[in-house]
């Protein structure tokens, strides 16, 4: 499709895929599978943050290493994202964290934002923007947004389902935005769920 757009073919990443699409995958279920899907998720996503050459001196010599040139912040999309956030947290460790509060409108669509914490600043960091879902792309496009305003310039995107038109419509505003998913599906439907999709992903994380 595009050349940011990676989907991430991964046998094991397909296999937890299908066990959260499945209807039959309760909460406690689906929490744990989506919290490992994400940490394999998250080894692609990560393959080209900026590293910089250093030493080191091992117990027996000085030698050549590498560090991230950058802090890292990942930002769960609430309240979908921080069924990915632990599993993520625990591979990078020394990320800050930060939140984005949106809710779709059920009838409109439309992305309402209701929290943000966020630093004031955001020019160095590393910033992974984590929603399982891709699906108008509303919610995609406003988070993005206030990462933008507050001097966001290396953003990144993990979802674990991408809908052709939440991609289009990230696109247009971000043309050269990298995504991380394990399936570009189908297509919408009119409701704007994800079809095939796994249905709505807060609720069948939470239960509620
Ligand atoms: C879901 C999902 C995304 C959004 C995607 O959240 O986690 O944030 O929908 O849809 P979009 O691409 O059409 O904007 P929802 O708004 O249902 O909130 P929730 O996570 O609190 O259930
Ligand atoms: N949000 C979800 O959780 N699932 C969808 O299919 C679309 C939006």
């Amino acid at each position: 499709m595009d050349k940011s757009v990676t989907v991430i073919s991964h046998p094991l990443v397909q296999h937890n895929l299908t066990r959260l699409r499945d209807e039959r995958t309760e909460p406690q279920e689906f929490r744990r599978v989506l919290s490992e899907v994400a940490a394999l998720m998250i080894y692609e996503a990560t393959r080209t943050f900026a590293v910089e050459p250093t030493t080191v001196t091992t117990p027996l010599a000085r030698t050549r290493g590498s560090r991230l040139r950058r802090e890292v912040i990942l930002v769960p999309v609430l309240r979908a994202g921080l069924g990915m956030l632990d599993s993520i947290l625990q591979l990078i460790p020394h990320a800050r964290v930060g939140f984005i509060g949106l809710k779709r409108e059920e009838k409109s669509l439309q992305a309402l934002f209701y929290h943000q914490s966020l630093p004031k600043d955001l020019s160095k960091f590393e910033v992974i923007l984590i929603d399982p879902m891709l699906a108008t792309g509303g919610s995609s496009v406003a988070a993005l947004n206030l990462l933008s305003e507050l001097g966001a310039k290396h953003v990144r995107m993990v979802n674990l389902v991408a809908a052709p038109e939440g991609i289009r419509r990230v696109r247009a505003s971000y043309p050269d935005l990298p995504i991380f998913t394990a399936s570009i599906d189908k297509k919408l439907n009119a409701k704007g769920y994800i079809v095939p999709g796994l249905g709505d992903a807060g609720d069948r994380l939470f239960g509620v």
